[in-house]
């Protein structure tokens, strides 16, 4: 039988970016094609995100446009995997009957089964052999968090990251490799415990042979995942076998705030012993980064690890959420902004070397107008983002999630209109801030990992093939779009120079001009260049000439 033509959307965090590539080698290795647009499928699979209401809202608005195509296609597939799926349950598939499939990110290793039932179902019902439904759900509830009574099961999830196909083409020298799932610290606005069940921690030497396999095929960089990422936590004497592969291990209740763990080395490999592992392991991996870190559990044995190791990135994101302690208590984040300012002091002392080119980088994340949150509150929170000098900082507007806590118990009471002028006036202090952060780079050189052209030339490229334009440029820069008078046209000659982005390994983006290179030798490679300009978060630099390229 024919596996029909699937189309996959991917909404939230890297970690269901993660998850999307996975659904898509394992569909892929039985036989599904992938298609570029919805309407070249039959199946159209939505990977869900339920952090906020307005990432669960743009999948209704996308359930909807389906549910006008399949009156007159019935023959359509329509599956929601991920957080909005386990968070919204059979409710979504009540409000929403044009769901055929529902599958919680806990359970994506039933994928093949559920889809092929619900294709076969689709098929039976055509030829009319079949009851009305087709409906197919895998839903984890809470069983992740059984754990006596499941610690010896089997874990299929990570058979799911064990068989991940891995080829030389699909991937742009950047991957990510899954270490921890879940999450144990249920701060009271978030749903994300609920939805990826108990912190879980994969087994280090599954994690090495998977960064081994990548870099085989041309990764460069690895980007280690997690919620809390520095939980990362594998004690061996208590590591369950089944059938001959070693499990996934809870996360014990961790006391953090330890600055080193006594147990590192053979009993027990620590967050810091992961990082040296891969650091010496995988030596085709030149940047190791990992997100997103918890500020409190943060020991300072995994800041020498980044220290001590030239290939790990000096690049934190490591989110506050306010900087009021009142507030701080209400979300239950189990710090205060005096231990998370010791952490980020700490961090800073040890790693922050931008004489050798390697200053720290630290991204944030914020949420403005939280349960009770006062103008005291939020200028407290200013202060924090002036003290800390995130390099950015994503600020979200509080949104209620059903099922948390602060939905249960603590009044939505900031109006939209304060939270909305709060978040604007955060946005502005940051913004300022991430173009001194800029600036001070200017002079200096990175090591750039150059990703591809920019975005300014992608769309000079996409005017010229549409004709609009023609090929003209200053200095390497498209004539109108900087809305320079024709005049100052120095030539028209063919564009000769191209402008490529990358990053450095702080994560601060970089666009340059190739000069005489050709574009295609450079790009998914790591090359010198020395910044000469910055405006808001982009680095403009140049090439150095006699750097060569990794
Ligand atoms: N595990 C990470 C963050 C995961 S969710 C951590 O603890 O730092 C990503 C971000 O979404 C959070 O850092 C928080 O800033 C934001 N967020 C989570 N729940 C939210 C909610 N209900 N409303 C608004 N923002 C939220
Ligand atoms: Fe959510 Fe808090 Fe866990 Fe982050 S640490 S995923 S914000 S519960
Ligand atoms: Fe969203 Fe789930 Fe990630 S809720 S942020 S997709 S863990």
């Amino acid at each position: 039988m024919s596996r029909p033509a699937v189309y996959i959307e991917t909404f939230g965090c890297q970690m269901n970016e993660l998850d999307s590539e996975l659904v898509r080698g394992q569909l892929a290795s039985l036989g599904y094609r992938f298609v570029q647009t919805p309407d070249e499928a039959r199946v159209v699979l939505y990977n869900t995100c339920s952090v906020r209401d307005l990432a669960e809202q743009k999948v209704r608005s996308r359930l909807g446009e389906m549910h006008l195509r399949k009156q007159g296609e019935s023959a359509l597939v329509v599956g929601v995997l991920g957080c909005m799926a386990e968070r919204d349950g059979e409710d979504l598939i009540r409000r929403m009957p044009v769901v055929d499939v529902l599958c919680g990110p806990g359970e994506l290793d039933k994928l093949p089964a559920l889809l092929d039932n619900a294709v076969r179902t689709k098929r039976s019902l055509a030829a009319e052999r079949a009851p009305k439904s087709a409906r197919q759900v895998a839903l984890q509830g809470n069983a992740s968090r059984r754990s006596s009574t499941l610690a010896a099961a089997e874990d299929n999830l990570e058979l799911l990251d064990l068989s991940r196909s891995i080829s030389p083409t699909d991937h742009a020298g950047s991957s990510y490799v899954r270490i921890t799932r879940g999450c144990n610290k249920f701060c009271t606005y978030c749903v994300v415990p609920f939805t990826r069940g108990a912190e879980t921690h994969r087994p280090p030497d599954h994690i090495i042979d998977e960064c081994k396999r990548l870099a085989d095929a041309g990764v460069i960089e690895v980007t280690l995942l997690g919620q809390t990422v520095n939980h990362y936590r594998f004690e061996h004497g208590s590591a369950v076998t089944v059938n001959d592969v070693i499990q996934p291990q809870k996360g014990r209740s961790y006391k953090g705030g330890h600055r080193r763990d006594p147990f590192s080395g053979t009993q027990v490999t620590t967050f810091a012993d992961l990082l040296v592992r891969i650091h010496e392991e995988v030596p085709g991996i030149q940047r190791l980064r990992f997100v997103t870190s918890y500020p409190r559990d943060f020991g300072d044995d995994a800041l020498e690890a980044m220290r001590n190791h030239p290939r790990m990135c000096r690049y934190l994101h490591v989110p506050a959420q306010t900087g009021s302690n009142a507030l701080l208590a209400r979300m239950n984040r189990g710090y205060t902004v005096e231990q998370y300012l010791e952490f980020v002091d700490r961090a800073r002392s040890i790693l922050d070397e931008p004489e050798k080119g390697r200053p720290l980088t630290i991204a944030g994340d914020i949420i403005v107008g939280f349960c009770g949150e006062t103008e005291e509150d939020h200028e407290l929170t200013k202060r924090l983002l002036q003290r800390v000098r995130y390099k950015n900082c994503f600020i979200f507007k509080y949104s209620p999630r059903p099922g948390t806590v602060a939905y249960d118990k603590l009044a939505d009471d900031v109006p939209d209109t304060v939270k909305r002028r709060r978040n604007n006036e955060l946005l502005a202090v940051q913004q300022e801030l991430s173009q001194e952060v800029g600036r001070e780079q200017i002079g200096r050189t990175f090591d750039v990992f150059i990703e591809g052209v920019s975005a300014r030339e992608a769309r000079q490229r996409s005017k010229l093939a549409t004709g609009n334009s023609p090929t003209l440029t200053v200095g390497g820069q498209p004539i109108g779009s900087n809305g320079r008078p024709a005049e100052q046209t120095v030539s028209r000659e063919p564009a000769r120079s191209v402008q490529l982005t990358g990053r450095t390994d702080g994560d601060l983006i970089v666009h340059f001009e190739a000069g005489g290179q050709a574009p295609d030798d450079l790009i998914g490679r790591i090359a010198p260049v020395r910044i000469i300009s910055a405006s808001g978060l982009s680095l403009f630099g140049e090439l150095e000439p006699d750097g060569r390229s990794i």
